[in-house]
């Protein structure tokens, strides 16, 4: 079978690059070419940029609540296809099948509960000064966005970004993550099919350092939406900022969970095993850093090598695979490369620690679950993101020890603890400087209608998702009306 071709979708129609240069397109368990895509440039964009602009003009003008049936339309649509769409995730970056599944529920919960914020678009109606007048606000669209999306969530991501820029008003360009072209023409496919009018999403295809700045520069995009990296993400608020215009940007994590000495020690392995590996670490909500109360150390780290040995590493189409590969070889290498880095800096391997590259492993990029132990802040696992399935363990006596260890980190996107004390619980929701907390539940799992995004080098910006999340997307207006017929205003006197 010929290896299928990806193309940009602008103005309703899938169109080459105008450059029509191509990049390959890989499964990361088996490293096969899946398919090419077309690699844009400035001129793609400017194609895009201008097709969204022209659409924009017309989207706005459509009643709010027919825009949310549009995204109702579209939920319906994924729902139908939420398997083969899962497949596709699978095969192009990796995560196991029912990880995939999740990730496209993610992006269905959320496109309907954003749905409903079509009929929810409100301002406030209040007394002026003067007599007969009035005041009030209403929210106006800023005319075309970005949305700039990573690959580890090429589903829920872009619908976060995109559905609530959709009911607010606006048309899109969407620039997904090189590494998930072919799932991003699906994603796209759906709006498609939905009946969005041609030009109101425009997705293009390549690379982020060639097309990302550039989208961020062109003077017609009004606000960006970017997840990615920390260096990235402040690449991007700082032209936005320097351009004036409105960004949010959501920059990853090193999230914390700490067991308590009290904790259920069951429930907390499942919830640390699941935010340490699941994902084969590649969420920025994955947990990277775990804190065992000194009582409780030896068993609960005991309980958590026997449970990460059971791991199955494979091929995430394989439904006993509980893990699977590394997104490409620059992820891979940067997982070994932290491995290296943590040993020379002194900590302990306690578990994994090696590349599979035997047998079926051969053509993928496979790392082993890793843990190390006896972790410091000085040491760089303990303080930067590695975005792979290596865990760094450390112990501590006191909750002051606990949340010293815990904040001593740049990043703050989201934590956890495990305890049963109702004391020590809010104790740690007060002092966790982090954007997301979860008590007895795992670092990972945000849900559409609560706020996603973190504190110091996790974020910048609105928060995503819920009413934020759409407030992002659109601007207040003031509007004041006199029905007096005379020459006045408020504040003259
Ligand atoms: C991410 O890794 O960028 O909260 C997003 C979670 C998922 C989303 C993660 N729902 O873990």
């Amino acid at each position: 079978m010929a290896t299928p071709h990806l193309k940009n979708f602008i103005d309703g129609r899938w169109i080459d690059s105008v450059s029509g240069n191509a990049f390959e397109d890989l499964d990361p368990a088996t490293g096969e070419v899946i398919a090419t895509a077309t690699k844009s440039t400035m001129a793609d964009i400017d194609k895009a940029v201008e097709a969204a602009k022209r659409a924009a003009d017309q989207w706005r003008l459509f009643p709010a609540p027919k825009r949310g049936e549009m995204l109702y339309r579209a939920g319906e649509i994924m729902l139908k296809r939420k398997d083969g769409l899962a497949r596709e995730m699978t095969r192009e970056m990796g995560k196991v099948l029912a990880e995939s599944r999740g990730d496209v529920q993610e992006g269905i919960d959320m496109t309907y509960y954003i749905a409903g914020e079509g009929r929810r678009q409100f301002g406030d109606v209040v007394p002026a000064e003067l007599p007969n007048k009035w005041a009030m606000s209403m929210r106006h669209p800023h005319g075309v966005v970005a949305a700039i999306t990573p690959w580890n969530f090429p589903f829920a991501i872009p619908a976060w970004k995109i559905a609530p820029a959709l009911v607010a008003g606006n048309a899109v360009v969407f620039k997904p993550a090189s590494l998930v072209p072919a799932f991003s023409v699906e994603f796209c496919k759906v709006w498609e099919e939905a009946g969005l009018p041609p030009g109101v999403l425009n997705l293009v295809l390549g690379s982020g350092s060639s097309v990302g700045n550039l989208l961020v520069e062109d003077p017609r995009i009004r606000a960006v939406s970017f997840t990615g990296s920390n260096s990235i993400g402040k690449g991007v608020h700082t032209i936005a900022g320097r351009r004036g215009i409105k960004a949010t940007c959501e920059m990853g994590g090193k999230n914390p969970c700490v067991v308590w000495e009290d904790a259920d020690l069951s429930l907390a392995l499942g919830g640390v095993l699941r935010g340490a590996f699941g994902s084969t670490g590649q969420r920025c909500t994955a947990t990277s850093r775990l804190l065992i109360h000194d009582k409780v150390y030896d068993k609960f780290l005991g309980m958590l090598v026997a449970e990460t040995k059971k791991i199955r590493v494979g091929n995430g189409l394989d439904p006993k695979t509980t893990m699977g590969p590394a997104v490409d070889q620059g992820q891979l290498d940067c997982d070994l490369e932290y491995i290296e880095i943590a040993k020379k800096e002194g900590a302990k391997l306690v578990l994994g620690g090696s590349r599979l590259e035997n047998g079926d492993f051969k053509h993928g990029f496979f790392v082993e679950p890793t843990i190390f132990e006896g972790l410091k802040p000085s040491m760089r696992l303990w303080q930067e993101e590695v975005f792979g399935p290596i865990l760094a363990v450390a112990r501590f006596k006191t909750f002051e020890e606990a949340m010293k260890l815990a904040n001593d980190c740049p990043f703050g996107l989201t934590s956890a603890v495990y305890t049963q004390d109702l004391t020590v619980s809010m104790r740690f929701v007060e002092s966790m400087d982090a954007g997301m907390i979860h008590v007895n539940s795992p670092t990972i799992g945000g849900e559409p209608a609560v706020p996603f995004g973190g504190l110091k080098g996790s974020g910048v910006g609105d928060r995503e998702m819920a009413k934020e999340g759409v407030r992002f997307f659109s601007e207040s207006k003031t509007v004041f009306l006199d029905y007096t017929g005379q020459t006045r205003a408020s504040n003259i006197y």
